[in-house]
């Protein structure tokens, strides 16, 4: 077996008391934010620059580059917002480092709101996940009562108030700007940019927007140091990252290693693909990057390789599906998804995504003809690029992987006048009983 793991962020999850405050400090929680605050706030973001850490919400931003953007001395109130939405289908890293270790994330925050000269930080949380929201405001008051959070922070002249603020469960909410829109009060739609959150974020005022896991990231790194931290992963994606495996895999769950780990070697801590069955096709970066297959399994997954061979990393949520599963009847789900979740402000994502359900439904159902699948393409091809936010993006990736890789299949559908798999023998359609 290989050992690639690296558990630092999830190190601690099955300690009873990992998500509390004595629990935090008991494994050397809190040692980095006095380490920041003897710092000047410039040096800590050079510290994090330094590092390469990239964003690790999808985009791969690098996060130093990104709170050097934030303007100093303009006499504004600058904003950090932790973006804590996670809800595109396959990604679940995010909520159980909540729920596991919420400190990691609140004293990233205090560094990181000294860093940047950050008066207020917003954690913008999925509302639906209430036990979430409930022990992230239990560690922001545990933060509060201990002088790591609110006024003169540990005796220093800097002071930061955290609110958490639960959304109210719209997938488009985690889309940068349209979760600024909600935050402000606004119906929850995207913005046009420029002016990027850097400049004009939260209240028109200078905001970093970050991800949960960039922000719980950063206590390692003051602790460690850059140098430690950009060790780990391969020449231009640094560090580690939580890769989270689920769908027809033996050992579902968080498996944290150094960017550029493979799926092979993923596989083997994961226990493998389900007895009795082999690997399908998966997705490196959740529904809206294009279907890696077996071809794939040594694909080293970082950045530049994953898009050297054809998809994205996204958010490394590793979605394993086994030689049961009738591709085109996936795919449909994901877009019905999208579909569901546009937001509505702009024509291609909105009447795109209507399209491409209705036609993916036709074929699925074996009702379609050949020509079919041209014309998904080329709806596609209309959709990309041309969306007013990247949830229009999304919607191609995985249309257009699984007829380049799984073409015959939609075939076989309109042969068979139906899907010729037995949904009784997949584990994933359960809920189809129910339409
Ligand atoms: C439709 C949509 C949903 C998104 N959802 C999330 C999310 O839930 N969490 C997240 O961190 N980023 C999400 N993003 C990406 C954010 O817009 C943004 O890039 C990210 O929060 C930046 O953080 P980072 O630089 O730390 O990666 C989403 C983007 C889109 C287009």
């Amino acid at each position: 077996m290989t050992s690639v793991l690296t558990p630092e962020l999830s190190a601690h999850w099955d300690d009873a008391d990992s998500f509390t405050l004595a629990g935090y400090r008991r494994v050397g929680g809190y040692q980095a934010l006095p380490k920041a605050l003897a710092m000047q706030p410039d040096q800590v973001i050079g510290v994090l620059k330094d590092s390469a850490l990239r964003g690790r919400g999808g985009a791969g931003f690098p996060t130093g580059v990104k709170w050097g953007f934030i303007p100093q001395g303009d006499g504004k109130p600058h904003y950090l917002v932790v973006n804590a939405d996670e809800s595109e289908p396959g990604a679940c890293k995010d909520m159980p480092t909540l729920l596991a270790n919420p400190h990691a994330l609140v004293e990233g925050i205090a560094i990181a709101g000294y860093a940047f000269r950050a008066s207020h930080a917003f954690i913008y949380v999925r509302g639906e996940v209430l036990h979430v929201v409930r022990r992230l405001q239990h560690a922001v008051q545990e933060a509060i009562e201990a002088g790591y959070l609110g006024s003169k922070i540990l005796g220093t002249d800097f002071s930061l108030e955290v609110i958490v603020h639960a959304g109210a469960g719209a997938y488009i909410c985690g889309e940068e700007t349209a979760l600024l829109d909600s935050l402000e009060g606004y119906r929850g739609q995207p913005r046009l940019k420029p002016p990027f959150p850097a400049i004009a974020g939260l209240y028109a005022c200078p905001t970093v927007v970050n991800n949960v896991e960039s922000i719980a990231t950063v206590p390692y790194i003051i602790n460690h140091g850059a140098a430690e931290f950009a060790s780990y992963g391969t020449e231009k994606s640094k560090g580690f990252g939580l890769f989270s495996l689920s769908g027809h895999v033996t050992r579902p769950g968080q498996y944290e290693a150094p960017l550029g780990t493979t799926l092979r070697e993923l596989l083997e801590l994961a226990g493998g693909i389900r007895a009795g069955h082999q690997l399908k096709f998966w997705t490196p970066g959740g529904s809206s990057t294009p279907l890696f297959t077996d071809q794939h399994l040594d694909v080293p997954l970082d950045y530049e390789s994953v898009q050297a061979a054809g998809s994205m990393l996204g958010t490394r949520s590793i979605q394993l599906f086994d030689d049961t599963t009738c591709v085109v009847r996936v795919v449909l789900r994901w877009i019905e998804f999208y579909q569901h979740e546009s937001c509505g402000k702009c024509t291609p994502c909105r009447e795109g995504s209507y399209w491409v359900v209705q036609l993916l439904d036709q074929l699925e159902q074996g009702t379609g003809n050949e020509s079919d699948l041209d014309k998904l393409l080329d709806i596609c091809d209309n959709i990309t690029g041309r969306a007013f936010c990247a949830l229009g993006d999304s919607i191609q990736p995985s249309v257009s992987s699984s007829i380049k890789f799984f073409r015959d299949e939609y075939l076989r559908h309109l042969r068979h006048g139906g899907c010729p798999f037995n949904p009784a023998a997949s584990t994933l359609f359960s809920m189809d009983a129910a339409r």
